[in-house]
């Protein structure tokens, strides 16, 4: 990548309810320090969108279908920052402009058959060029994967044993984007939702996953976690965050730096007593049925926020998560891990953890993890501690210890 590009970031998506909080993050935390651009198919809500954040940054416009226009945005810039979903339907094109262009590349997909897609169009060549392709850089799932390899990594430096297991709770408060029930609505009118019930959906398919663990199988059930000592219900991104935890000892594996041998993992909700946790159960399980009815997803497409919108400034700036993990060693020894964050995890979360991320590619990307790797990565294999020190110093809470 040694020829001039124009642009460190593109932010494209920008006019979306998500790219809009991120050219706010990039005007607040980044100004001119680095050279950056946004990029979408409107140019002038794109025009309106650097009116309302006070930003004389360039516009370049393509529309998520047009090949030659997003290879000519890919070729300007180090890194695209891409919040253009549902990436099923609108994210091909781009990361196949980047992967030809070899340009780096971050998102906020949860839709895991899309990224299984991309891994067997785009894996073998990204690698061998050291292009990262690192979809699941916001809520969904930088805690789960980077507090995982946080957790394991400090166990084997402070215990120096190998890790068998990782669990992570999740406790919340947010609302929800119509972009986001967009996307969930899309994988059920597309059929691809089937495969998500696959625990090992983004592993290498060469791999053999050890299918064995209790762990590896979603939970049904609220359960009283006895390493928690409190009550649990199924998460309801666990289908998703648990295949990109997985990935990532899988890579790290092939890379012969393991998590530990037969390692596992796992996430739940975590609740205070048994009456929430089966209500959550419940609900979820409700909400779950109604995506798969056609005449429910049309209720609920009227009733619930619609693509461009989201939740109130007010939801948003009094939410916050709180993903607290246990890892233990195949002696029974245990470490935790707390990554907190202040705001609704949908969006303030969501869009410092993508914004730092391309941040990582575009400002240190000698210092990342695996010189010259390249793929179709994961948060902790494609960026690793250079993340979390960079959320650190944007405010996140990460504490380790040994119990
Ligand atoms: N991982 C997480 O925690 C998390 C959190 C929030 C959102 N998300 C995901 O992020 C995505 C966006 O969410 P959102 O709430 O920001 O949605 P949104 O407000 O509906 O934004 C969608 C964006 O896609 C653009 N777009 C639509 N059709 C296009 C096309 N043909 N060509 C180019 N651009 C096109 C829209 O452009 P216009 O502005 O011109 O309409 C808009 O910028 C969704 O997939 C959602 O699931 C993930």
């Amino acid at each position: 990548m040694s020829n001039p590009r124009p642009y460190d970031v593109v932010l494209y998506g920008a006019s979306g309810f998500t790219g809009r909080q991120t050219v706010e993050y990039f005007a607040e935390h980044v100004g001119e320090q680095i050279r950056w651009a946004i990029a979408g198919r409107n140019p002038q809500q794109l025009e309106q969108v650097k009116t309302n954040c006070a930003v004389t940054v360039d516009v370049l416009v393509a529309d998520s279908q047009d090949q030659d226009g997003l290879d000519t945005i890919a070729e300007q810039s180090h890194v695209i920052l891409n919040t253009a979903g549902p990436f099923a339907l609108y994210g091909d094109a781009m990361v196949d402009a980047c992967v030809r262009k070899q340009t780096h590349y971050v998102d906020i997909t949860g839709e895991t058959p899309w990224v299984k897609s991309l891994i067997q169009r785009y894996h073998a060549k990204a690698a061998a060029d050291g292009t990262r392709i690192i979809p699941f850089c916001g809520f969904d799932s930088v805690p789960s994967d980077l507090g995982t390899y946080l957790v394991v990594r400090f166990m084997q430096q402070a215990l120096g044993l190998p890790c068998h297991w990782v669990k992570a709770y999740f406790q919340m408060a947010g609302g929800l984007n119509g972009g986001t029930l967009a996307s969930a609505i899309n994988l059920m009118q597309s059929g691809q939702a089937a495969q998500m019930a696959d625990p090992f959906l983004l592993n290498p398919q060469e791999d053999s996953p050890q299918t064995g663990s209790s762990l590896s199988k979603d939970p049904q059930r609220p359960q009283y976690d006895s390493d928690l000592q409190a009550w649990t219900a199924p998460f309801f991104m666990g289908p998703v965050n648990t295949r990109v935890v997985r990935r990532s000892s899988a890579l790290f594996d092939r890379w012969q730096e393991p998590y530990g041998a037969h390692f596992a993992y796992q996430e739940y909700l975590k609740f205070d007593g048994p009456l929430t946790a089966i209500g959550i159960t419940v609900g979820t399980g409700l909400f779950g049925l109604a995506l798969s009815q056609s005449w429910a997803r049309r209720l609920l497409q009227s009733w619930l926020p619609q693509p461009g919108s989201g939740p109130s400034t007010q939801v948003m700036d009094e939410g916050w998560f709180r993903c607290e993990l246990i890892g233990q060693a195949s002696n029974g020894q245990q470490v935790r891990g707390l990554i907190q964050n202040q705001g609704d995890p949908g969006n303030r979360s969501t869009v410092k953890f993508l914004c730092e991320s391309a941040l990582c590619l575009a400002t240190q990307i000698d210092q990342l993890p695996g010189h010259h790797r390249g793929g179709v990565l994961t948060p902790a294999t494609g960026l690793g501690d250079v993340l979390a020190d960079r959320l650190r110093q944007a405010e996140t809470n990460i504490e380790l210890a040994i119990v």
